[in-house]
């Protein structure tokens, strides 16, 4: 159960890695200027994602900056087709184009990474079983580790694998909650799904702990 359970993990991520997804180019020049006008609905990106990109951690607005720009791209468009589902984020996008969208996660992914603001009162305990799981994983109950798919140091891998590392465990820790719940089911062949609803609440919180702690910056 165990071996086919990683052998199906496997077989995803390699389709994943496999599939030419990459999109048109984005102009990151008028991406600048429509975050900051915002889709003529929404509220700037920066009222909630901050100036620099950096999100808000209390708020648990992702931070954007110096993410993969097809990743951000895909979640812009799965907003505005319903497939990612968020009252809050998405009337911000929802009168954008697909060529504005694509200059924005042009211009979010060319962002420096801003120091991280995520500070975490988690303790040495809760850290060290977030490390494990994002590491090595917990196979008696069938989760690998996070850093198959998300990449050494869960810094992210190409434009299907989203880095985590200086990600805020606010956030974090939502959106896992979300793919646990059937919330947020926009993972394509359902691998965050499978992972989510292997972890009990005690490891969500130490994992996104542990990798809100961790350094961004070395893309
Ligand atoms: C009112 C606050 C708010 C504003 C304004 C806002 N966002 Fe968001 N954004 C959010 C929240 C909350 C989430 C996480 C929602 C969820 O859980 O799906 C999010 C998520 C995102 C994501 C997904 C990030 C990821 O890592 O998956 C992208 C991309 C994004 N926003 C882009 C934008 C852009 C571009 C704008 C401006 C045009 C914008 N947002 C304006 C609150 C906001
Ligand atoms: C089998 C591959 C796989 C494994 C293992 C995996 N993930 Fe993911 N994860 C994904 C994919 C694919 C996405 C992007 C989903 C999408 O496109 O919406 C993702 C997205 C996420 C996101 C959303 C990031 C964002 O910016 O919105 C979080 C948080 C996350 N994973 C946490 C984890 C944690 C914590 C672990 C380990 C306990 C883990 N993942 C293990 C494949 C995986």
């Amino acid at each position: 159960m165990k071996r086919q359970f990683s052998r199906l993990l496997i077989a995803g991520c390699t389709a994943l890695l496999l599939t030419p997804t990459s999109q048109a180019q984005g102009n990151p020049e008028q991406g600048a200027s429509l975050v900051t006008r915002g889709d003529g609905s929404g509220a700037p990106c920066m009222a909630c994602h901050g100036p620099d990109g950096g999100g808000n951690a209390a708020a648990g607005f992702p931070r954007l900056a110096g993410l993969d720009a097809d990743y951000l791209a895909k979640q812009m468009q799965d907003y505005n087709a319903g497939r990612r589902v968020n009252a809050v984020m998405q009337p911000n996008v929802d009168n954008f184009s697909d060529q504005q969208l694509r200059d924005i996660a042009a211009y979010y992914s060319e962002l420096p990474i801003p120091m991280s603001s995520s500070s975490s009162n988690a303790g040495d305990k809760a850290l060290a079983m977030g490390q494990k799981l994002a590491e090595s994983g917990d196979w008696d109950n069938n989760i690998p580790p996070c850093s198959t798919c998300h990449g050494p140091g869960n810094r992210g891998v190409g434009n299907a694998f989203p880095a985590l590392a200086g990600q805020h465990p606010s956030y974090i820790k939502q959106q896992l909650e979300a793919w646990r719940s059937g919330q947020r089911t926009n993972d394509p062949n359902q691998l965050m799904t499978a992972v989510a609803e292997r972890l009990s609440p005690e490891q969500i919180d130490a994992v996104a702990a542990y990798l809100g702690s961790l350094s961004a910056s070395t893309r």
